[in-house]
């Protein structure tokens, strides 16, 4: 008998890898641990097949309040009015009717075009970040480099000042942390989200306010404009989903960048074939993204008793789908264990699937392409330093806290 999962233990967290291929083998619609207290269990699937039906499915949504009791429901406990009533408001939280409203509104906003625009502004987002660590032949290239990149570029394409990114850093860290690392959060945890949601209220009441007075070209205002049939998005629908893009596409880049670094600095013969060819970048970055999921699982809830590979999921279960896994199965991608950028069938669960597909993909790709160009191009001979990789405590925004490399500065 396999041992019940625990996913948020360190060891898992510091190579899914070698669990995912036992439970996915042994046991792969697996009854394991979870960190509510107040449920039995949680079901976690780690087949391709599985999880992408289960993206597609209605059966399987994203308000727990559908089918728990209050005393269950991981629901944020109503002193933190603040953030209960932000985060109420994020797509990814929503489902139809309210759901399709958002998103139809949103996506008038956040299209191909606005991300064809960025291009240039990213390039030298990138290219201002490594100026500043070039001379020194070494960096933290998360704090100094993938990090800063995605909020820089968010705040452009909000038209925010990208010097108050120290705030929205501290702010977008204390949300994730409440909505993303466990299910029933501490009191601490809680508080520090309610004051980083006030923060952000202040912060873009303001900036909407300004828009309000004086329409700009940026995408604040274009959120304020968004019409559907007649519908628009209210002060609050705004603010959140300000805040939401600003959180949502942040920790996910920041990881893809990283680990995508990580694994050609551990595959040596691939960072040099994308060095001379930059042409294979945008294959290469779905090749990342696959081989070493940015976002590991996402959670569904069962709205109705539902068999998958003969287990009963029952109405009111949890359900972790566990995308890393998904993008590792052998059913599905031959040699799936291999980083192999040449692929020709790499289509992944990475961005999830159904009506929650991420609406930022086309952006993160976008990043991803230019951070690693930047970077293969501008760093001769980047290695990885000699360093124990530290891991941060969720395997949702799964990545390191800090990778150490060094470059031969320029003479
Ligand atoms: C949804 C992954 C970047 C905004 C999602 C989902 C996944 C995902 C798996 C589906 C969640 C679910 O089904 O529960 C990623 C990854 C990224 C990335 C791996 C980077 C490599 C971004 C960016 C933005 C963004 C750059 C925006 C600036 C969103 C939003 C949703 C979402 C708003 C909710 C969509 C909905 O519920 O309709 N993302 N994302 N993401 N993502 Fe991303």
């Amino acid at each position: 008998m396999i041992e019940r999962l625990n996913p948020f233990l360190p060891e898992f967290i510091a190579n899914p890898y070698a669990f995912y291929s036992r439970y996915r083998e042994e046991d792969p619609v697996h009854w394991g641990i979870t960190s509510n207290s107040r449920l039995p269990g949680a079901w976690y699937l780690f087949r391709y097949e599985d999880v992408v039906k289960v993206f597609e499915d209605p059966r399987f949504g994203r308000e727990a309040r559908r089918v728990l009791s209050d005393n269950q429901a991981p629901l944020v406990p109503p002193a933190y009015k603040g953030f209960l009533s932000m985060v109420s408001n994020w797509l990814v939280f929503r489902d139809p009717p309210d759901h399709t409203r958002l998103r139809s509104l949103v996506n008038k906003v956040f299209s191909q075009r606005v991300v064809e625009n960025i291009r240039p502004a990213i390039f030298s987002i990138a290219d201002s970040l490594l100026d500043q660590v070039h001379a020194r032949g070494e960096m933290d290239l998360i704090e100094e480099f993938a990090f800063p990149l995605p909020v820089m570029v968010i705040a452009a394409l909000l038209g925010v000042d990208p010097k108050d990114r120290p705030l929205f850093r501290q702010w977008s860290m204390a949300l994730l942390e409440a909505s993303a690392s466990r299910l029933t959060p501490s009191p601490e945890i809680y508080s520090r989200a309610e004051q980083a949601t006030q923060g952000f209220i202040d912060y873009f009441t303001e900036a909407i306010a300004q828009r309000r007075a004086e329409p700009r070209e940026d995408l604040i205002t274009d959120l304020i404009k968004a019409q559907d049939e007649g519908d628009k998005l209210s002060e609050q629908e705004v603010l959140s989903m300000c805040i939401h893009l600003l959180t949502a596409g942040h920790e996910t880049t920041v990881n893809l960048i990283s680990k995508g670094m990580l694994s050609l600095l551990r595959n040596r013969d691939t960072f040099k074939i994308l060095r001379t060819h930059p042409e294979l970048l945008p294959g290469a970055v779905e090749e990342l993204l696959r081989y070493d999921s940015p976002v590991q699982m996402v959670t569904r809830w069962a709205y109705e008793d539902v068999e998958i590979g003969g287990k009963l999921i029952r109405r009111g279960d949890s359900v972790g789908l566990m995308i890393g896994a998904a993008n590792r199965d052998p059913l599905r991608f031959e040699n799936p264990d291999v980083l192999d950028i040449k692929r020709e069938d790499c289509r992944h669960c990475v961005f999830g699937g159904g009506i929650h597909f991420c609406i930022g993909s086309a952006l993160a790709r976008a990043e991803g392409q230019i951070a690693l160009n930047v970077l293969l191009n501008r760093l001769p001979e980047l290695r990885l330093a000699e360093q124990t990789l530290e891991w941060h405590g969720t395997i949702v925004f799964h990545g390191p806290k800090h990778l150490w490399v060094t470059f031969r500065p320029p003479t």
